[in-house]
């Protein structure tokens, strides 16, 4: 499990192990964009602030990878990742 800190409302959401962070989002009542949900739309492009990420989509040009993050697929390897959210 990892943490999703977001930005602008100042709210930390927890993302279990078998959940996306699209579905804590939107679990959440926070609206994000979403369409393919398997990382190949690019729908669900989120900036991010701080962490690293576990990129899992196909979406992503490398030197998006350190700000960038698609939601439906991807994962955290730090503890937190800061979401513009
Ligand atoms: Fe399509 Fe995330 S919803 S890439």
């Amino acid at each position: 499990a990892f943490t999703v800190a977001l930005a602008r409302s100042g709210r930390s959401l927890e993302v279990p192990v078998g959940k996306t962070i699209l579905e804590v989002l939107h679990a959440a009542g926070v609206p994000v964009p979403c369409s393919c949900e398997s990382g190949t739309c690019g729908t669900c492009r989120t900036h991010m602030l701080e962490g690293v990420a576990d990129h899992r989509d196909m979406v992503l040009m490398p030197e998006e990878k350190d700000d960038q993050i698609m939601v439906c697929v991807s994962r955290a390897r730090s503890d937190k990742l800061v979401l513009d959210l």
